[in-house]
């Protein structure tokens, strides 16, 4: 649990959120974005120029966090963490008010940023919406984070955010960082150490247990609500190692790769959209209480 170094875990807590998706544009700059339209076929992205020495360069604070995900995110923790959270019986709360709790998340040492979480969920959607995409997809982009609450029902940071990947099998080479999982007891266990571990070949990731974190966890408060597509670009949006590396195409079916090309559609816009302008929530709060209303009920259970 939170039980970090830090006296404030809140505010802790959000600082190094930041510092993981600030190091993912380090890691992803946007000249080395992919096309945004679904039609563009998957692949590897292109290695950036200096990729081999983005490692070296990383924060300390960056390298622990990677540190402790790689060791602790083993089969056994995710399937406890499931068990726990996947009952949904934390909370009940609406879309907005989650929002507005998750902007709870805030850090106090920066008056000047007091609605970061709210802003990026904003913007993310504001953007998709410029550029003229349905409606569930906008509401996707204003959603997408939201289970990001688990730090505020006291999730360390390395159980929330962060590249996810598969647990049960090889951990891939090409997952930031991947020399840490050394040490992940899962490593040395060698049902969870071919390439598939417990799964069969093109078995469809919808049958594959992924590291815990928010992208999961709000699949689940969600997953009755919206259509697939925009349920592969919330459960899937921080999982790097398939969506910008290509990898895991093992345990793919052939639905999973239509839903992946989503899923990079959705990826420029959380990545390039942190603007210095901020959005007027309450001048966009009507449009999107509009929008959350078309798909959801007034509570969902959390
Ligand atoms: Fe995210
Ligand atoms: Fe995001």
């Amino acid at each position: 649990m939170a039980t970090h170094h830090d006296s404030n875990p809140r505010n802790s807590a959000h600082e190094r959120l930041d510092d993981w998706e600030d190091d993912l544009l380090r890691r992803y700059p946007p000249s080395n974005g992919p096309a945004s339209h679904p039609a563009v076929k998957a692949g590897p992205a292109p290695e950036p120029a200096g990729f081999r020495d983005y490692q070296k360069e990383a924060r300390a604070s960056v390298r622990e966090f990677y540190r402790l995900n790689h060791a602790r995110q083993t089969y056994d923790f995710v399937q406890a963490k499931r068990a726990d959270y996947l009952r949904l019986s934390r909370r009940r709360m609406g879309i907005w008010e989650a929002m507005e709790f998750l902007n709870t998340l805030v850090d106090d040492s920066d008056p000047d940023t007091d609605l970061p979480q709210l802003e990026h969920l904003l913007q993310t959607a504001e953007s998709i919406r410029a550029d003229g995409h349905p409606r569930w997809f906008i509401l996707t982009g204003l959603i997408h984070d939201l289970g990001k609450v688990l730090c505020l029902f006291g999730e360390p940071q390395w159980a929330v955010v962060g590249d996810t990947f598969p647990v049960g099998c090889a951990f891939s080479q090409k997952i930031v960082f991947s020399e840490f999982f050394a040490e992940n007891p899962d490593c040395h266990a060698p049902r969870f150490q071919s390439a598939c571990g417990i799964y069969a070949p093109g078995c469809g990731l919808d049958g594959v247990t992924m590291s815990w974190g928010h992208d999961e966890y709000l699949y689940h408060v969600v997953r009755d609500y919206l259509p697939d597509e925009a349920l592969a670009m919330i459960r899937y949006h921080s999982f790097y190692p398939a969506h910008r590396e290509g990898e895991y195409t093992h345990l793919m079916n052939a639905r999973d790769h239509e839903l992946l090309g989503w899923v990079r559609a959705f990826n420029p816009y959380d990545l390039y959209t942190k603007r210095d302008v901020r959005p007027d929530v309450s001048r966009l709060r009507p449009y999107y209480e509009d929008l959350i209303g078309e798909f959801f009920p007034a509570t969902l259970a959390w």
